[in-house]
């Protein structure tokens, strides 16, 4: 039974939390989806009162949305914050917070704060018997550099929660067009029979991303491309792709899925470190039109041999996909945001088309900027259709294409976070990663920087606007493959 749920935003005055998780709890509130008596707590350093830390909130919320707000929703919306100021570290803070929850069974705490603070705030709720009964932790990335520091936060926090109770986050698998892919997979029997290595010749997952490092030089420079996004997000991509049908969407039936593909990831290293992967860098160039300055010169920048872009050849060495190609492409200030996820099915065994060149089919499922699928089949051009040759069978390869964005064009786009934090008020932890996805997703990211270190490899420079350096296009053609733009 639920007793005043409480949901406790540590961090709460940070970048993240005004930017995503006020918004999309207030969204959440207007679409009558949180508990009427959910309360929603703000933690901090800072000593605030609630009257303004509310304003604080309502200016965040205000900037977010499209629409003014909704006067009796904010009102709904302000009567659930309040405010607990004081150091992660000191007792106070947790017999503030114990107060504020008093009478709260089912207790939830986003830890919205740097990782090296997750120790000190499980200890702290912990001594103040906060992470008794239903309550659970929601961590953000970057849970750990490596996989040594990963099980560091990761002791940590199972000392004093169980695996149960922890949610780890990767904000891609909050979004629609993620979700939409096991949609596709799984809700259709066109694809699944395809699906291997007898129909698909290779797969292309790319994250392209026109900003900078945008003011987080500091983080960035420490962790760069391979840990930013490959490690979790593009890696969580795959498993979605390459995952055998789990048996229903129960978060261990899902989750055990998953992480079999990451075992099953053949490890990258010695000669495969120069065959199977590119690191870059960009310098300066032009993106979004305007010119953008090199990496190294951003602010804050300094002499930095971090990669901004990362290409690998991904192998996974299980029965459905031996010899199938996974090629995973991540960058900063490449000439387009752009992230697809491109399925390149087999050519035809034998072609009865004389002279027609024939394009494989190939499935493309675009997550962003907007949410499209599409299908390239080959077909014949009318007869009568202007410049049509004399030819019966003239082939042309034609999209079928499917927009969400059309298919739901008045309704609004969540943001991914309002249904990762629905999902964990629901208590349901399929779309949040599990502590051994995050080990192997480390093991196999480890064993690439290892390989980079040991073999001196720097990141190759490309100029800002572009798709990376040359020695990616390299990587694809070495197998005949081309990556799509
Ligand atoms: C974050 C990374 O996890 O994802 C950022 O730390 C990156 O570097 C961001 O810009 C990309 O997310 P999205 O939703 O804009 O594709």
């Amino acid at each position: 039974m639920r007793s005043n749920p409480a949901f406790v935003i540590f961090g709460a005055t940070g970048d993240l939390a005004r930017r995503m998780l006020f918004p999309s709890l207030y969204f959440l509130d207007a679409d009558g989806l949180l508990p009427a008596d959910l309360k929603i707590i703000g933690a901090a350093r800072s000593a605030l009162r609630d009257s303004d830390f509310r304003a604080e909130i309502e200016t965040a919320v205000k900037a977010r949305s499209q629409e003014p707000l909704d006067t009796e929703v904010w009102k709904r919306f302000a009567s659930r914050l309040r405010y607990c100021g004081g150091d992660a570290g000191r007792p106070e803070t947790y017999g503030c917070l114990a107060s504020l929850l008093e009478g709260s069974q089912e207790r939830i705490f986003y830890l919205s704060t740097s990782p090296a603070l997750y120790g000190a705030i499980v200890r702290g709720l912990a001594a103040a018997k906060l992470s008794e009964g239903e309550s659970r932790i929601i961590v953000e990335k970057p849970i750990g550099r490596d996989r040594a520091s990963c099980d560091m936060i990761n002791d940590e926090l199972s000392q004093h929660f169980a695996e149960k109770q922890i949610f780890r986050i990767d904000h891609y698998l909050g979004k629609e067009a993620v979700q939409n892919l096991i949609a596709l997979r799984f809700a259709n029997t066109l694809f699944e029979p395809l699906w291997d290595k007898v129909s698909i010749d290779h797969v292309q997952i790319t994250v392209g991303e026109t900003v900078g490092v945008e003011g987080r030089w500091a983080y960035y420079d420490e962790y760069g491309a391979t840990r930013d996004m490959v490690q979790n997000h593009l890696l969580q991509l795959l498993c979605l792709v390459a995952m055998e049908p789990p048996a229903d969407l129960d978060p261990e039936s899902v989750r055990n899925e998953k992480v079999k593909v990451l075992r099953s990831l053949r490890p990258i290293g010695g000669a495969d470190i120069a065959r199977c992967t590119v690191r870059g860098q960009y310098r300066r160039g032009v993106t979004d039109g305007a010119a953008a300055p090199g990496y190294t010169e951003e602010t804050g920048g300094a002499a930095s041999d971090t990669e901004t872009f990362v290409a690998l050849c991904a192998q996974i060495d299980n029965w459905r996909w031996a010899g199938v190609p996974f090629y995973l492409r991540t960058g900063k200030r490449m000439p387009a945001r752009s992230s697809e996820i491109v399925i390149q099915f087999r050519a035809v065994p034998h072609s009865i088309f004389g002279e027609n060149d024939l394009m494989a089919n190939r499935l493309t499922i675009r997550l962003q900027p907007e949410e499209e699928i599409s299908l390239l089949l080959m077909n014949k051009t009318p007869t009568l259709a202007q410049g049509a040759s004399r030819h019966g069978f003239d082939l042309k390869p034609l999209s079928l294409n499917l927009s969400l964005d059309d298919a739901f064009a008045k309704q609004r786009r969540r943001i991914a976070y309002e249904r990762l934090l629905l999902e964990a008020l629901q208590n349901n932890s399929t779309l949040f990663v599990r502590r051994d996805e995050s080990e192997a997703a480390w093991t196999w990211v480890d064993a690439i920087i290892d390989g980079w270190t040991k073999q001196g490899v720097a990141p190759a420079p490309y100029p800002a606007g572009t798709w990376g350096p040359s020695s990616a296009f390299s990587l694809t053609l070495r197998n005949g493959h081309t990556w799509f733009e």
